[in-house]
């Protein structure tokens, strides 16, 4: 009996041993057939091996979508596979290729709630870049990423880097300010670690979709060296640090030609100066052709198939799109899927961590807040002088609001603010104002438990008026919604918000105001308050940074990404010129319906935000790069070695508590090159000083911006002769100059 039970054993596991054999060798058998699984190859070296396996139908499935989840006019029979997201491309199951599942993921990944799942929301693009830190823009981007591995995605549709030129662009919250240094470098940062996830990453929106108003037919006018010198290096610097598998082309026009048929911006800029490798995806409805659309560098129509599919098919059969063509665009798909890590690892679907994501929010919204107006000391809040706080509006007992629109990322909970919107139950909808359930009345509260905080919604402005009279301190809460979709009318707040400001203030002239703005706000009342903050879109995490900070145990070391204009007549184009209307009726790649005249000429050219400022002479609100402290900074000792191109100087903190100074550095070009009206951001540095220390550091200045660019020759050069070199806290506060001699 033992002995048969021995020998059966032995006998089972002599079976295991073989199935294990026999599957360890089916496996080295599969690997054998699948020479592109081996990771030790190249991205381009694997991506050529498939390309070789495939028919010419499994090629042309890798170049347009499949439908978008939730959009019931954008629906094909493989939308059930878009795990709820925005974008749906099949794989190549039978060579291991997986399907690129893709979500909106700007601040965070879209349309959680309605699947059933929760994401973190990051504090806006733009805010994070109020922090010029790259490193908090790594960490942003890694949420971001890890976030839609766990949903279940596997390629991001963020990566917003359109230069802010027109601050009522609707989407200016999205992007990561005015400046092509800074935004390129904020933005490549949160791509690069996003989807070093292994995510595909991408950046978009190539290039110029700088408003709202118009953007399916709008041209952006302006000259090639212009477009160079400012929205296409924005675009360079993020994708030399990100190098994301790929790039998402925009709805506008550029100079005539869409931009997802452009081949200026595509093929010569994109792919053959920048050497870009990965795919190019067309924004959603944005593409007008197949021809056209090809031959100029469009690899992948979304969110459907109605150029890039049976069309496409059809144009190869007959010739007019070379078979080249697909091949190049397929290659640049599975490049994109090896290069991100998808094809090695792909998403498991898991439990997000609510924690780290919830911290990371904390931390970069914490150096993302920045403190515009703080007359005489008037923050931190000090509870041994400040016994009652009157908080007023913005439903600050609540929340705080969010930027709406694809970015929108949906508040746990649901809108902490009723009857805000057609949304309702289940998904957000795309111009809801949604209100984040983060309140910073209660979050002040905590912090300061032994001052007496009441709240007036501020819909009667006397009453608000009233209780902040017999308070300590009146602290209002501004807001200003903007979305996808529109531009903002004026960058004012609501009349009924100004005046309540106007009123807060003449009863108490300790007030302060808290903005959360997608972009720059004007103050008609900015001499009556003590003081302002501006939160941004303050994430899921917001009312905690923003508490630490009025509170004290945060210190303020945000500083603009944008200018902050007095007045709308000081931007380049006071007005946005109004639009004719799109027929809705018909589809929005149908360019035949779309009105042709409408266009934006910005002669303004190369000189977007504070370059225009400056060029111009005027005097804006709030400068570019500015940003106060809790402590004082001083700046020592320049030097320039222009052999290296590096500045050397000394910051020290000169108050009595510990900071982070951004020290920013501008250089001028030489007298007689063509822009030598306005200087340009070439580099800075985060500092972080304990109180009385200093700290000597070496910034390398970016060539790239220095360059000008050659329209006749099509190349970059140096003026030569002597630059200008500024070195302080602010593109208005420079205090060491200097010479960079270029010859
Ligand atoms: C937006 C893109 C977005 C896409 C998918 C478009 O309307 O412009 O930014 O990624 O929709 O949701």
């Amino acid at each position: 009996m033992q002995i048969r039970t021995r020998s059966s054993k032995f006998f089972l596991a002599l079976v295991a041993l073989g199935a294990l054999i026999s599957g360890a060798s089916a496996m080295v058998a599969q690997e054998a057939a699948r020479p592109w699984m081996d990771p030790k190859l190249s991205p381009e070296e694997r991506a050529e091996m498939v390309l070789k396996q495939l028919t010419l139908d499994e090629k042309l499935a890798l170049l347009h979508g499949n439908g978008m989840a939730h959009e019931k006019w954008w629906t094909m029979p493989l939308t059930q596979f878009a795990n709820g997201g925005a974008g749906y491309v099949e794989g190549i199951p039978r060579l291991g290729i997986p399907p690129l599942i893709m979500s909106d993921a700007a601040y965070g990944v879209r349309d959680s709630a309605a699947n059933g799942r929760y994401s973190t929301a990051m504090p806006s693009n733009l805010g994070a870049a109020s922090s010029w830190d790259p490193d908090a823009a790594c960490a942003y981007g890694t949420v971001i990423g890890q976030e839609l591995r766990a949903q279940g995605f596997d390629m991001t549709l963020g990566g917003g880097v359109d230069l802010v030129r027109e601050p009522r662009n609707g989407r200016t919250f999205e992007y990561t300010g005015e400046d092509p240094l800074l935004a390129g470098t904020m933005d490549g940062s949160m791509m690069k670690c996003e989807q070093a996830q292994h995510v595909v990453g991408d950046i978009k929106h190539y290039v110029m979709n700088d408003q709202e108003t118009g953007r399916n037919f709008v041209s952006a006018i302006l000259s090639k060296k212009a477009l160079q010198e400012s929205d296409l290096l924005a675009f360079h610097i993020a994708i030399s640090i990100a190098n994301p598998g790929a790039i998402m082309c925009s709805y506008n026009r550029i100079n005539g030609d869409y931009a997802c048929e452009n081949p200026y911006t595509l093929h010569d800029v994109l792919k053959e100066s920048w050497g870009f490798k990965g795919f190019v995806l067309s924004d959603w409805g944005g593409t007008h052709s197949t021809v056209a659309a090809s031959a100029a560098g469009l690899d992948q129509e979304q969110p459907m198939a109605n150029f890039f599919g049976p069309k496409l098919k059809e144009a190869v059969a007959a010739g007019q799109v070379p078979l080249a063509e697909i091949d190049d665009h397929a290659r640049r798909v599975l490049y994109a899927e090896f290069l991100s890590g998808i094809v090695d690892d792909p998403p498991q679907t898991s439990v997000v961590d609510v924690v780290k994501g919830l911290e990371t929010a904390q931390r970069v919204e914490e150096e993302s807040i920045v403190l515009l107006k703080n007359d005489g000391a008037i923050l931190p809040i000090d509870p041994s002088r400040v016994h009652s706080i009157a908080i007023v509006g913005g439903h600050a007992d609540l929340g705080m609001i969010s930027g709406g629109g694809s970015a929108q990322v949906d508040a746990p909970g649901g809108n902490a603010v009723a009857d805000q919107g057609k949304g309702g139950k289940g998904r957000t909808h795309w111009h809801e104002n949604v209100w984040f359930r983060t309140s910073p009345l209660e979050a002040l509260q905590a912090k300061l438990p032994n001052t007496k905080i009441v709240f007036d919604p501020g819909t009667d402005p006397k009453s608000a008026a009233a209780l902040a009279s017999k308070s300590d301190l009146a602290i209002v809460f501004a807001y200003q919604w903007e979305s996808e979709g529109m531009d903002l009318a004026s960058l004012s707040l609501s009349a009924d918000q100004n005046a309540l400001i106007e009123q807060v203030a003449a009863a108490n002239p300790h007030t302060i105001v808290v903005l959360e703005s997608g972009t720059a706000v004007t103050m008609p009342w900015i001499d009556r308050v003590a003081g302002v903050v501006e939160a941004w879109y303050a994430g899921s995490s917001g009312h905690k940074a923003l508490a630490g900070v009025l509170a004290g145990e945060v210190n303020p070391s945000g500083k603009l990404p944008i200018t902050f204009p007095k007045d709308e007549n000081d931007l380049p184009h006071p007005v946005i010129p109004s639009a004719p209307p799109r027929d809705p009726a018909t589809d929005m790649g149908n360019r035949a319906a779309l009105p042709k005249n409408y266009t934006v000429n910005y002669n303004e050219g190369a000189e977007a935000g504070y370059k225009w400022f400056e060029a111009e002479h005027k005097q804006p609100l709030f400068p570019f790069g500015f940003g106060l402290s809790y402590t004082s900074y001083e700046y020592s000792g320049l030097s320039v070695d222009s052999a290296a191109r590096t500045v050397r100087f000394t910051v020290a903190n000169t108050g009595k508590r510990a900071g982070a100074e951004i020290a920013e550095v501008y250089a001028q070009l030489p007298q007689g090159a063509d822009e030598s009206s306005y200087k340009r951001l070439v580099g800075w540095k985060r500092i972080s000083l304990a109180a009385g220390a200093s700290e000597t550091v070496v910034i390398p200045i970016d060539s790239r911006v220095l360059a000008t660019f050659d329209e006749a020759h099509n190349n970059w050069s140096f003026a030569p002769g002597d630059y200008g070199v500024f070195v302080g806290g602010s593109s208005d506060s420079t205090p060491l100059t200097g010479i960079l001699q270029i010859r």
